[in-house]
């Protein structure tokens, strides 16, 4: 399918491509993004080889790889940014990340590729030039990597979230976006309770982000979120309870059930179920 087309004017493009990680259910859908401003381009969440060919492809019928500035990873999970050795080697751009991570991506490279080629962004995070314009690099750490960033784009008003915000979907779903919250919950809870850190950090993050003038919330899993949707949001996860605000001592027992290699299952079955 071609990459949905988040925001085109006669100077700037957004496109989203969310559909290049073959669904066989192993692997969670992932949308990975190309900014476009006049002659300068910048992949946001590259993905890792599962994307890599397809995205190198689907990109090379909008823009020149060779004239890629930026690689920009919100964070260094390996649905971000497992595929950087191919990326550093395909083209000439920088690798933007926070600055926790400097030191461990060269792990996804071979020896000395990085050398020069990651902006290493602070805590605070800053304005990133593309073009004629500049990206926004807002602080999220906790949502939910340490080092953990969003980015904004003034020109489209397009808020890209990494992992926050993200619902389960097929890639068919996640071009379709969604414009009322409430339906929607159920393929957002589960993960978000498990892999965003705490309340605390969320609503620091949504008094941040109300901040923004904000048309498209886009996140690298599932569909974008706009209009009353964006509201909904914030006040969603203003109230959300999740990671360490769920976690006590019943989650820190030396364990008494046993791994079974053979069927990859827990034993013994879990005993409320089976009486
Ligand atoms: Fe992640
Ligand atoms: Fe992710």
């Amino acid at each position: 399918m071609e990459p949905l087309e988040l925001y085109r004017d006669r100077q700037h493009a957004c496109l989203m491509f969310t559909d290049l990680v073959e669904e066989d259910g192993q692997a969670v859908q992932a949308n990975q993004f190309l900014i476009v401003d006049g002659d300068t381009g910048a992949i946001i969440d590259p993905g890792g080889t599962l994307a890599y060919n397809e995205l190198f492809m689907g990109m090379t019928r909008h823009f020149p790889p060779q004239k890629l500035s930026y690689l920009i990873a919100s964070h260094a999970d390996p649905d971000i940014i497992a595929a950087l050795d191919r990326w550093l080697t395909s083209t000439s751009a920088q690798l933007v990340i926070s600055r926790v991570w400097e030191r461990f991506v060269p792990h996804f490279t071979k020896a000395g590729k990085t050398e020069g080629r990651i902006i290493a962004v602070p805590d605070g995070g800053g304005h990133l030039p593309l073009g004629r314009h500049e990206l926004v690099v807002l602080p999220a750490h906790f949502m939910h990597s340490e080092g953990n960033f969003h980015f904004y784009d003034p020109v489209s008003r397009i808020l890209f979230t990494g992992d926050l915000g993200v619902s389960m979907t097929s890639g068919a779903e996640a071009r379709v976006p969604v414009t009322e919250l409430k339906d929607h919950i159920p393929r957002m809870e589960g993960f978000h309770r498990r892999y965003m850190v705490s309340n605390k950090i969320l609503r620091l993050w949504t008094r941040m982000a109300r901040q923004l003038d904000v048309a498209m919330i886009v996140p690298q899993h599932g569909a974008p979120l706009m209009g009353r949707a964006i509201g909904q949001l914030y006040d969603w996860l203003d109230g959300l309870a999740c990671g360490v605000d769920l976690f006590d001592e019943r989650a820190y027992q030396v364990p008494t059930a046993h791994i079974d290699p053979v069927t990859r299952q827990m034993r013994p079955a879990l005993k409320a179920v089976n009486g």
